[in-house]
């Protein structure tokens, strides 16, 4: 029997340059889908899918993202004493979404660092890495139907999507063949590869289900090369000594910590929302009319 997957490791410590400037003084994790922070966007998605404690990779200046899924007692008592029953219920129901930790990241050491950094808090046992920056819409959770496959084989799962040939050098790609709808066994990773040497265009995107060892993987990258330590050269080590499935999930992706990527972000959100969906429908529809696109 597989161990369950419990626990989610959010790394939220980069700078976000990408952004710049919001990014200077606004964690891009706060940045807004519509009304709701992009990350609780991803918390929910790990709820939904039976997480039940989120670890944050935190660092200077993002304390907001965890001081969001606190208890406030003071917004709670204002509210309570104006009289405003559905503000309170949405603050409440926030405060009391999840079990969430926060482990500093001291230095901007990079990503496979901050995973790193979680090793104490999670253990013996497999867990799920999600990157907050892929925030995917989908019938089921991805984290959700990558929990499935993890249950059905036992071993560690990566979310991936085919891109553009000519993008794959913004990824890491899969070397790996296909044995199910959808599946595919990962025979190795390369990191950012140019389009004329890459082995496919399945991309690996930012949900990882891993077995513990994967730190070990880890150390042993950081004290034979130093930092900054690269995951992909970890999964890679994965692939080879034990496996590692890739896992075309089904959803679309939107690369929030991109100008683009939050913008189509918030559009797809806001067309399915009830309150403003149909308004911003005949906005579109007015601009296309105008030949404004
Ligand atoms: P990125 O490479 O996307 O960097 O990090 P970034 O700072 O978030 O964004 P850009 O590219 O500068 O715009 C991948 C993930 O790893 C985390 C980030 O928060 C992001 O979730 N990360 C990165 C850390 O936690 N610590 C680091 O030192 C670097």
């Amino acid at each position: 029997m597989n161990k369950p997957i419990r626990k989610a490791v959010v790394p939220v410590a980069g700078f976000g340059t990408r952004l710049l400037p919001v990014t200077k003084s606004v964690p891009k994790e706060l940045l807004p889908i519509v009304d709701v922070p992009a990350i609780q966007v991803i918390v929910e998605e790990c709820i939904a899918s039976g997480i039940e404690e989120v670890i944050f990779i935190t660092a200077r200046g993002k304390a907001g993202i965890v001081d969001h899924f606190d208890y406030s007692y003071e917004l709670e008592t204002y509210l309570a004493e104006k009289n405003k029953p559905r503000a309170l219920e949405t603050v409440r129901r926030v405060s009391s979404m999840i079990r969430t930790i926060a482990v500093r990241q001291k230095e901007p050491l990079g990503f496979g660092h901050a995973i790193l950094c979680a090793k104490e808090v999670v253990g013996d046992e497999p867990f799920i890495i999600v990157l907050p920056d892929d925030i995917i819409s989908s019938k089921v959770p991805v984290i959700r139907q990558m929990v499935d496959v993890y249950e059905k084989y036992g071993q560690g799962v990566v979310s991936v999507m085919r891109v553009d040939r000519e993008d794959v050098s913004n990824y890491g790609i899969v070397d790996g063949e296909s044995w199910a709808e959808g599946l595919y066994r990962v025979r190795t990773l390369v990191e950012k590869p140019s389009p004329d040497i890459a082995p496919s265009n399945l991309a690996i995107i930012g949900r990882y289900i891993l077995p513990p060892i994967i730190f070990e993987y880890l150390e042993e990258a950081a004290e034979k090369h130093g930092v900054p330590i690269q995951l992909t050269d970890a999964l890679a080590r994965l692939a080879h000594d034990r496996a590692l499935i890739g896992f075309e999930f089904e959803g679309e992706r939107h690369d929030t910590g991109d100008r683009l990527g939050l913008i189509t972000a918030n559009i797809d959100y806001a067309l399915k929302r009830e309150d403003i969906g149909p308004e911003l429908k005949e906005f579109l529809r007015k601009k296309h009319e105008a030949g404004e696109f």
